[in-house]
C-alpha cells in the first residue's frame, strides 16, 4: 500500500514529503486551477521536479488522437509523469496507443468495477475509483475498490488500483484492507490521518512529568 497526494499546492505537497509516507502526487484540473503557476505545463514541470515518484497530469482533450497528442506532450514535460485519461471509449482507445508507446496511464473518473475492468483490459498502468463521489451519490464507494481488487487478483491484471477522492483517514483504512495499492489522499486527510488525541496528550504528560523531574534536581 502506497500513499499519493491529491493536491497541486507546492507547498502542501513539500510538507507531505517530508513527513516521509508520501510516494507520488496526483492532480486534477480543479486542483491546478486553485494554484498561482504561469501555465498548466510549468505546473507539471514544477512539481514533478519536488517528488522522485509518480506525478498525474490530466489531458483536457476528449477525441482519442487529440488526448494522445497531449498526453505526449505532458509525458515529455519530465520522466515521472503519469498521464490521466478519462474513462471514455476515445481515453481507453488513447490508453491503448499511450500503452504501446511506453507511456504511463491513469485512467480516472472510474465509478464501477466493470469500467475498472475496460480500463485494464485496455492496458492502463493504474485505475482511480472515486470513492467519496460515489458515496455523496448514495454508493458504497469502498465496494468497487473491493470488487476491482478481487477481479484484478484473480485475473492476475497488473493495472494498480488508486483509491480516490477520499475523504477522511477511515477510507484510507479500508482501502488499505480492500487490497488497492494506492489512496490518493488530500493535505488535510494526510494530517488527520497522523494526528490522534491521545498521541497530544500523551506528549503533555510526559513534558509535564519530565519538567518535575529536571526541577528536582
Ligand atoms: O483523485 C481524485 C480527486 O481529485 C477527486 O476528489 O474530492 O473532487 O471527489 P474529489
Amino acid at each position: 500500500m502506497r500513499l499519493f497526494i491529491d493536491t497541486a499546492s507546492p507547498k502542501e505537497i513539500e510538507e507531505a514529503m517530508r513527513w516521509g509516507v508520501v510516494s507520488g502526487v496526483t492532480t486534477n484540473p480543479t486542483l491546478v486551477a486553485r494554484e498561482r503557476f504561469p501555465d498548466f505545463h510549468a505546473a507539471v514541470r514544477s512539481i514533478a521536479a519536488m517528488v522522485d515518484g509518480p506525478v498525474n497530469a490530466e489531458v483536457i482533450a476528449l477525441e482519442c488522437e487529440a488526448m494522445v497528442e497531449e498526453a505526449r506532450v505532458l509525458a515529455g514535460l519530465a520522466p515521472n509523469v503519469v498521464v490521466k485519461i478519462p474513462l471514455t471509449p476515445d481515453g481507453l482507445a488513447a490508453v491503448r496507443q499511450l500503452t504501446r508507446e511506453e507511456i504511463a496511464t491513469n485512467v480516472t473518473l472510474v465509478f464501477s468495477a466493470a469500467q475498472s475492468l475496460m480500463a485494464a483490459l485496455a492496458g492502463a498502468d493504474y485505475a482511480s475509483v472515486f470513492v467519496g463521489r460515489l458515496d455523496d451519490a448514495g454508493h458504497e464507494g469502498m465496494e468497487v475498490v473491493r470488487q476491482t481488487t478481487a477481479i484484478f487478483d484473480r485475473h492476475g491484471l497488473e493495472t494498480a488500483v488508486i483509491a480516490a477522492s477520499i475523504r477522511h483517514p477511515l477510507h484510507v483504512v479500508e482501502a488499505a484492507l480492500a487490497g488497492a495499492d494506492i489512496a490518493t489522499v488530500p493535505f488535510a486527510v494526510l494530517r488527520q490521518l497522523l494526528r490522534h488525541p491521545l498521541t497530544d496528550l500523551g506528549i503533555e504528560r510526559f513534558l509535564a512529568d519530565w519538567r518535575q523531574v529536571s526541577g528536582n534536581r
